[in-house]
């Protein structure tokens, strides 16, 4: 068995090793390829829920690693067929169980800091793992990125914009009319500073991270053109 679990529909679906990577269309009533978007840690699933409610025709995809937060988005989603729902540990997804290049948006809002230097190796961003996240991408497809804790937002944006495949820009509001996450609500309305970032994916790039060590290399090896379709 491997640590994941899998909702599409609303519904608990099996994965075996055999199903890896992970055939995203095989979840979306056959569309071909349908665009989709990626929320990690998606929490009580407020943003990921109202965007696919309101945009039937693009596929989303939310990894949470906490349990209660994933079932309690699989029981709202039910009426969704463009939502699919993974539980398990957003790095290990990303170098295991999903395909590469698949995703038009990844939605990265307010992930936990882990404000202590002990601490700091569990964040989400750090040289290695950035590849991991900008993997899922597609050519030209964008990362967008929120926090309220300013000193982690200031060593993604310095992170990011050492990639030499990325745009990279602070947004003053991305989120314009679409749906606010929970805590983008929550910090709003307390006028907590928020520092928000876009970075987009030059059609051709080389994905390493300059900082990044060989140890990824293998993993984030970019498919030829002829591979960048769904799989
Ligand atoms: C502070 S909450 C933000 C939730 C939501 N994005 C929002 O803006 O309202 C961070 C979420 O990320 C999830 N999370 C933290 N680390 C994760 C990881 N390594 N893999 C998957 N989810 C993770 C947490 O369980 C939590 O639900």
């Amino acid at each position: 068995m491997i640590p994941v679990q899998i909702a599409a529909h609303g519904r608990e679906r099996s994965l075996a090793e055999t199903d890896l990577p992970l055939c995203l269309e095989s979840f979306f009533g056959g569309s071909p390829g349908a665009s989709w978007e990626v929320e990690i840690g998606f929490g009580k699933g407020k943003y990921l829920l109202e965007q696919a409610r309101n945009r039937p025709q693009v596929g989303f995809l939310g990894i949470e690693v906490a349990s209660k937060y994933y079932r309690h988005v699989r029981d709202r989603a039910g009426e969704l067929e463009n939502v699919v729902l993974l539980r398990g540990e957003a790095l290990y997804l990303l170098a295991s169980v999903l395909p590469p290049s698949f995703a038009s948006v990844v939605h990265v809002y307010f992930p936990d800091p882990w404000p202590k230097a002990r601490h700091h190796c569990r964040r989400l961003f750090d040289p290695e793992s950035v590849d991991l996240i900008l993997r899922l991408l597609r050519p030209a497809g964008r990362l967008l990125f929120a926090t309220d804790f300013l000193d982690y937002g200031d060593r993604v944006e310095r992170l990011l914009r050492e990639h030499s495949g990325l745009q990279v820009a602070r947004a003053d509001d991305f989120w314009g009319a679409r749906p606010r996450t929970h805590y983008e609500d929550k910090y709003h309305r307390e006028g907590r500073p928020i520092l928000r970032i876009e970075a987009r994916l030059a059609r051709s790039s080389d994905l390493i991270h300059p900082r990044a060590g060989l140890g990824v290399v293998a993993g984030v090896a970019r498919p030829t053109d002829d591979e960048t379709e769904i799989r």
